[in-house]
């Protein structure tokens, strides 16, 4: 390595050999300039007239190269550089390996077609910004594996190929070979492996866990993740949250040398859905939505008139900014995208309300609405859990100047058990999560609430986790409210239940995204920045091509063969 070739030479070797890239070719007067670039480092080769081998050298051939060291004149030293300050004058050059013409260059900054840099991805990662992202991941590990260490959790693997656990999206499946016909999924999470542990009687257990989940590919969502995953035997959420507060904590200074204050704030999900119309608020911003309901108590605008009747809330967000038809039409226009039938509005000027509503308000409306001040209100009628998500993209696209440069966590907890998802009922968290009041579960399942909490981070879901059922007859039920017959009970989680019949301790865990964590703190686009591989939008590697077809006689192995689509 450079920095330790140099090193040597403080202690009085002449002659070095480094070897590395040749990161750019310059020739100056006769003289050719190489700059050598290695993994942590870059220093200037000098070639004299006489050599030839220079010619034939090209941006990212790997070479090894002898020569003498220099010391630059001061007016040439070069401060952005480690070693700007010296040169290496070149006596002997060996081509290890030459390059092909590349892809994109190996720079900062490139505007290349991401499908291609994951096609080329190890020269992607050649590349200072990226390699960065991964040494920030490498040391996120690290941080994490000391601060296990420092708290006595035991590092535990789970397998996984495994039978389904259910964490809400489609499993990945791999045909067995000994079973034919039979199928294995790759773990969603090691959710049930980690509660085995506890049955097994471990008082922790921690893992750094990839996690298979079948579902598109989005800025924070890969099918193939990586987890901080945890469980405590006798947890409770105030153990849980007080853990992963240290661990969160410890991590940020460690790999990130970032100070953050703990313990983090607390917000029910109620709170956050009527004051953010989320359950992943961004903190950072501080405006919060207001009902102006009780503004259209008589109203004569008719959508609004319905939607109050039906028990409907008319939310709003007020900025003094003055913004202009088009960002309005904008605003607009993302909303109506994510399924809105579009954004109302009002603006105040000098104590005149104009808008496309404004001339059928009432004149004790006009009066509230022009109370607010000068500026914009923009408002959503309906459901608050279902025009919430309008109201969360507005806030975020409004407010969007006024992010501060800080770091805002937020646990969310008191989630309702269960939630409308495709109009069937799924649990907010996951089966296994113990619900707040068994007898209210039991009577009114759709009102219980759930003893599971969340993790937030700027407005991205960090983390969930949950107190976990310990009594199998409560398992049992959870899994009969959910929706699943006797049978399916019996087929998929027969197995679980009967595990936890032999006295379970009270027990409860947490997963952190570590992907999104890196990627957050790092100030990255999408997971895909700050994971070695990732797939691309539709779930491809562009690198091997997989997923790919089998050929015939491999599938018939497995006992599976393709069979003509029947459209
Ligand atoms: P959950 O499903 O909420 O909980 O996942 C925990 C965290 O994992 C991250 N995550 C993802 N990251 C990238 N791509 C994905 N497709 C993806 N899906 C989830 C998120 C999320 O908050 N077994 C439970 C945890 C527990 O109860 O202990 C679980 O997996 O950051």
């Amino acid at each position: 390595m450079i920095i330790k070739e140099l090193k040597g030479l403080a202690n009085g070797a002449n002659i070095i050999n480094l070897y590395g890239w040749v990161d750019n070719v310059r020739d100056h007067g006769g003289l050719t300039f190489i700059d050598l670039r290695d993994f942590d480092s870059s220093i200037q080769l000098i070639f004299d007239k006489e050599s030839k081998i220079t010619k034939t050298v090209k941006n990212e051939f790997y070479i090894m190269v002898s020569g003498v060291f220099n010391q630059r004149d001061k007016n040439l030293i070069n401060k952005k550089t480690l070693f700007g300050d010296v040169e290496i004058l070149i006596e002997s050059l060996t081509i290890i390996n030459e390059s092909k013409t590349l892809p994109f260059q190996i720079e900062d900054g490139i505007d290349t077609d991401e499908s291609i840099r994951l096609k080329y991805r190890y020269l992607d990662l050649r590349r200072n910004e990226m390699k960065q992202n991964i040494i920030a991941r490498s040391n996120t590990f690290k941080s994490i594996r000391n601060i296990m260490n420092q708290l006595d959790i035991l590092e535990i693997d789970t397998p996984t190929l495994i039978k389904s656990t259910p964490e809400g999206a489609k499993d990945f499946l791999v045909p067995s070979r000994k079973s034919p016909g039979s199928f294995y999924a790759l773990p969603q999470s090691p959710q049930m492996y980690k509660q085995l542990f506890m049955m097994s009687g471990f008082p922790n257990y921690y893992q750094i866990a990839k996690c298979y989940r079948d579902e598109d590919s989005r800025k924070d969502r890969q099918p193939e993740f990586t987890q901080l995953d945890l469980e405590f035997s006798n947890g409770s959420p105030d153990l849980v949250k007080e853990n992963i507060e240290i661990i969160v904590q410890h991590i940020f200074k460690e790999a990130f040398d970032l100070k953050i204050p703990i313990p983090f704030k607390t917000i029910t999900y109620n709170e956050s859905m009527t004051l953010y119309g989320t359950d992943k608020p961004d903190l950072r911003i501080k405006e919060t939505i207001s009902d102006i309901t009780d503004v259209f108590a008589q109203t004569e605008i008719k959508f609004i008139k319905e939607i109050i009747e039906d028990s409907g809330k008319v939310l709003s967000l007020f900025t003094q900014k003055s913004l202009s038809r088009k960002e309005i039409d904008l605003l607009d226009e993302k909303i109506k995208n994510l399924g809105s039938n579009g954004l109302g509005w009002f603006k105040v000027t000098d104590n005149e309300i104009s808008g496309p509503l404004a001339k059928i308000l009432l004149p004790n409306e006009k009066q509230e609405l022009i109370a607010f001040g000068d500026g914009l209100i923009v408002f959503q009628a309906g459901n608050l859990y279902e025009v919430g998500k309008y109201m969360d993209i507005l806030r975020q696209e409004i407010f969007k100047d006024r992010v501060e440069d800080s770091t805002s966590f937020l646990w969310v907890d008191d989630f309702p058990y269960f939630e409308i998802e495709n109009g069937s009922l799924q649990p907010s968290h996951h089966p296994f999560t113990a619900p707040k009041d068994t007898d209210i579960f039991k009577n009114n399942p759709n009102e219980s609430k759930a003893l599971h909490y969340d993790l937030v981070l700027n407005g991205v879901e960090l983390g969930s986790g949950s107190q976990r059922i310990n009594d199998p007859q409560v398992q049992k039920l959870v899994l009969e409210k959910w929706g699943l017959t006797e049978e399916d009970i019996g087929e998929r989680f027969g197995w679980f239940i009967e595990a936890l019949s032999y006295g379970t301790p009270q027990h409860a865990g947490f997963a952190i995204g570590i992907d999104r964590l890196v990627a957050e703190i790092l100030k990255q686009p999408s997971i895909r920045d700050v994971i070695p591989f990732p797939k691309t939008q539709s779930g491809m590697d562009p690198l091997t091509e997989a997923p790919s077809l089998i050929n015939e006689s491999d599938l018939a192995e497995y006992n599976l063969r393709y069979i003509e689509d029947e459209q």
